[in-house]
């Protein structure tokens, strides 16, 4: 299992903040947003990781993460030129990724719960694809799952006007190396964006996508009020603190 961290996109929701640094580099308590993602994936035994960003900020993101050494990982960095969508995004990690299986992370996701019992969930289900959903107040601000009465995933909308759920599906994704090709069938949305919605439609359609529901406190830290609400649960919760121990160097 290799890590994908997806740090694109223009941060328009939060602009001027955005307008000279990149979102994922914002403070969210004592560590830049990145730092979040990374530590996650670290936590679970996955080191090797590849974070995409666009070409305006990918020194930034270089002069704060360097390698990798610093803080126990293995970076590899990939330029997306425009911001087309995080399927498009995506796409970029093929060759990364080779033949293994990805957890992807979307630069902006702070969460509080560990990711090891769900990647071992995906590993015992062998290929395929995995999301995580949580119940949240305002379901139409993301992609939306559909659910029969076992809990199956029928169908995801992406930012529905009459949400069929309130499970919306967080930023937290595995794939196996099939998702490569799915991307290359994926035609533009109404928002000009390759989606990661429509990548997960296509697992469900060919029955090969499980979802498991993340429990713990979850923030899409993109907007200015779920900016402050990640700021004051990592502070509550000192998950910044328990970051910064984590993304120590390996001692020899
Ligand atoms: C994206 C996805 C959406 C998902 C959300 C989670 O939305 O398209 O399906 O629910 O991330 O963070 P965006 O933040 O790009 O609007």
């Amino acid at each position: 299992m290799k890590g994908v961290v997806l740090a694109g996109g223009t941060g328009s929701r939060i602009f001027p903040l955005t307008k000279v640094t990149n979102k994922h580099l914002l403070p969210v308590g004592k560590c830049p947003m990145i730092y979040y993602p990374l530590a996650k994936l670290k936590e679970a035994g996955i080191s090797e990781i590849l974070i995409v960003t666009g070409k305006e900020h990918m020194g930034e993101v270089v002069n704060l993460l360097g390698s990798g050494n610093d803080l126990g990982l293995n970076l590899t960095f990939k330029v997306q030129d425009q911001a087309g969508g995080i399927a498009q995004a995506l796409g970029l990690a093929e060759n990364f990724a080779g033949k293994d299986a990805v957890t992807v992370i979307l630069g902006d996701n702070v969460f509080e719960d560990s990711l090891c019992d769900f990647i071992a969930n995906y590993q015992k289900q062998g290929l395929g694809a995995k999301i995580l959903l949580q119940q949240v107040k305002h379901p139409e601000r993301y992609g939306v799952a559909e659910l029969d009465d076992n809990n199956q995933v029928l169908s995801i909308e992406e930012k529905p006007t009459a949400p069929k759920s309130n499970y919306c599906v967080t930023g937290i994704y595995m794939f196996d190396a099939q998702v490569f090709n799915i991307v290359k069938t994926l035609k533009p949305s109404k928002r000009g964006e390759l989606e990661i919605t429509d990548v997960n439609n296509t697992y469900i359609q060919q029955h090969n996508l499980s979802a498991d529901e993340i429990t713990g406190w979850w923030i899409d830290a993109g907007t200015f009020d779920s900016l402050k609400k990640a700021d004051d649960l990592v502070r509550a919760g000192k998950l910044d603190e328990q970051v910064l121990k984590l993304l120590v160097p390996c001692q020899p």
